[in-house]
């Protein structure tokens, strides 16, 4: 299908006064956040291509990952980050030993891609993206995210060739990143302590950029503050990591004084058991009941999307089973995909979703049958644009 010439023009100034307008509306403060800006500019840039121009990006695009990595993995791009100065090829090359037309050619791509700025001949700056791209929680991303979705992508075919069912086929591995890495996502992680470590890091990472996080979404003080002092009370983050969404409540509520209670599995919690933290840190594996009945709140954030349908439900019981009717609330956050026109990242997180752990982000109604199944009933979804949404629950009267 051609599109003429002048239909083509017209859609590309139509998409320029809307870009005009939302770079207004975000300048004057009336959108949350730059969002619109990006989905618009995306349109644009997709709509000014050619077909082939289109498909071109397309398929070189796995190699911004390959630059990408052979910059942070040669701490190129933590070099000139933490230089701050104008730097060359050269004294990038005596700082990470590496030849310097290895960092001429790295960062030929990663300055066309924006992640450093070219400045003159061979002589590179870092620009706002340069530090949040080579910390250590962000390259934990891209080694447990983006290198697992290159692996799984050499024997993809293969994968769906053998499985085209998936696991529904005796023997089938769970998913095609069991598939591509001989274990599971988490057992491989259990095996793999750098990798492990690369995940947590990652984990808190990933909430830094949130510009409003769960307990700004769900405003837990005056929330609850019908049901009696919240100050005094007890919150459990059931799969909460190293507890970075216990620390950050803290911080925004210093006036909490109760008890906050983090969750996780044995090789996420025991290196920090030692530390002196805001939380009690306890192993527990969440398809076992849960061992702290009747707290205040119970927060299950970013877990769901890793599971099926019959793990969720396993996991959702544990907890309706030790939530006090009436009393206990569970604090849900997730994803919520549009049954329509879902954003880029929602449907990216999906399929990573899908290709790591064979599971997936939900739908609102799907997430109300998952709820529905376990005996708890939605009382509010907190919507959070295309950012996870807080979903309040409460545990049906036995
Ligand atoms: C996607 S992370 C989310 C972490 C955190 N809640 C957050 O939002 O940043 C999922 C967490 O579930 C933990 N997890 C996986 N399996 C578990 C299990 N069986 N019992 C308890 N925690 C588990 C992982 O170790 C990981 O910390």
């Amino acid at each position: 299908m051609t599109i003429p010439q002048d239909t083509r023009k017209d859609e590309l100034r139509n998409l320029a006064a809307k870009i005009q307008d939302a770079v207004e509306n975000y300048a004057q403060g009336k959108a949350k956040n730059s969002s619109d800006i990006i989905k618009l500019c995306q349109d644009l840039q997709y709509r000014s291509e050619s077909p082939e121009v289109f498909a071109e990006r397309l398929r070189y695009q796995p190699l911004d990952i390959c630059a990408l990595m052979i910059a942070v993995e040669g701490g190129i791009l933590q070099a000139l980050s933490s230089r701050g100065d104008d730097t060359t090829a050269d004294q990038l090359a005596e700082l990470t030993n590496r030849p310097r037309l290895h960092i001429v050619r790295v960062l030929r791509l990663l300055t066309a891609i924006g992640v450093c700025d070219e400045i003159g001949f061979q002589l590179y700056r870092a620009n706002d993206k340069t530090p949040v791209v080579a910390s250590k929680g962000q390259i934990g991303g891209f080694r447990v995210c983006s290198i697992p979705a290159c692996a799984i992508t050499t024997n993809i075919a293969e994968y769906f060739s053998k499985y085209p069912n998936e696991t529904t086929a005796e023997g089938a591995p769970r998913s095609a990143y069991s598939y591509t890495y001989g274990k599971d996502m988490y057992d491989y992680l259990r095996e793999n302590k750098d990798r492990k470590a690369d995940f947590d890091a990652y984990m808190e990472a990933r909430k830094k950029d949130k510009q409003r996080r769960w307990h700004h979404v769900y405003p837990v003080m005056s929330e609850l503050a019908s049901n009696g002092d919240v100050s005094a009370t007890t919150i459990v983050d059931v799969g909460g990591s190293r507890g970075h969404d216990l620390e950050s409540f803290l911080e925004s509520n210093p006036e909490f004084n109760g008890s906050l209670i983090l969750q996780d599995l044995p090789e996420t919690v025991e290196p920090i058991m030692g530390e002196k933290r805001v939380f009690k840190a306890m192993a527990h594996d969440f398809f076992r009941p849960q061992p702290i009945k009747g707290a205040r709140l119970y927060l299950l954030l970013a877990v769901l999307h890793n599971w099926e349908d019959a793990e969720c439900g396993i996991i959702l019981r544990n907890l309706a089973e030790a939530m006090k009717p009436g009393y206990s609330r569970l604090l849900v956050s997730g994803m919520l995909v549009p049954e329509v026109d879902a954003g880029r990242l929602t449907a990216e997180l999906d399929m990573q979703m899908w290709l790591l752990q064979h599971s997936r982000q939900r739908t609102k109604r799907e997430i109300e049958e998952l709820m529905g199944a376990a005996g708890l009933e939605i009382m509010k979804i907190w919507e959070n644009g295309d950012r996870e949404s807080i979903i309040e629950v409460q545990a049906r009267e036995k």
